[in-house]
């Protein structure tokens, strides 16, 4: 599949199957996310797998949604302040580039057939407790990953500004 049909499929899913994820496919995942780029090449990120049980609990404590729930995993991405480069104005570039690799968990999931959600607005302090994410880390994103359950999922119609409202050739 090319990138535009790739970005054209993905959505965001929020029906999950049980069934467990190959560790194949969750290496594959995260070896597309350690080649994104960053400011300065300073990488200022770093992701949690969860899968045990408990610690699942913990990260569902953080954003109560029954969708969310059924999920077999969870990528937490998180930003490490004390690495990302930062302008001269003080410009801090920490929550573009861990955008960037945000995006490419989502679209190498999406490549592999998985379903995920960006989930931005979970609970920071109880995300932050429950998996015992350091100070010097921020949670930027979580990402519920799972088989799509088809029979209740379905692609919604993709609304988006259209180029002319967006762009300007100058
Ligand atoms: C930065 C960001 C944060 C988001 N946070 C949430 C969230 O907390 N919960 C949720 O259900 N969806 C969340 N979404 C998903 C968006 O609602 C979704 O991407 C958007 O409506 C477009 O739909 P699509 O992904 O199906 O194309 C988030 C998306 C982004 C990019």
């Amino acid at each position: 599949m090319n990138l535009k049909d790739l970005l054209k499929n993905r959505y965001s899913v929020r029906n999950y199957l049980s069934r467990e994820v190959e560790a194949e496919k969750i290496d594959y995942i995260l070896q597309c996310a350690r080649l994104a780029p960053s400011a300065c090449n300073f990488q200022p990120w770093f992701f949690y797998v969860i899968t045990d049980e408990r610690m699942k609990q913990g990260v569902q404590k953080s954003y109560d949604r029954i969708w969310f729930k059924e999920a077999p995993l969870y990528i937490v991405v998180c930003k490490c302040d004390q690495q990302s480069w930062k302008r001269k104005d003080g410009k801090d570039f920490g929550d573009v580039d861990a955008a960037i690799v945000a995006e490419h968990i989502c679209l190498a999931t999406a490549e592999k057939g998985l379903g995920t959600c960006w989930v931005c607005n979970f609970d920071s302090a109880i995300l932050i407790e429950s998996i015992g994410i350091p100070q010097e880390q921020e949670p930027i994103a979580v990402f519920p990953i799972g088989y799509i359950d088809e029979e209740k999922s379905k692609a919604p119609e993709k609304k988006r500004k259209s180029l002319q409202e967006i762009t300007k050739f100058i």
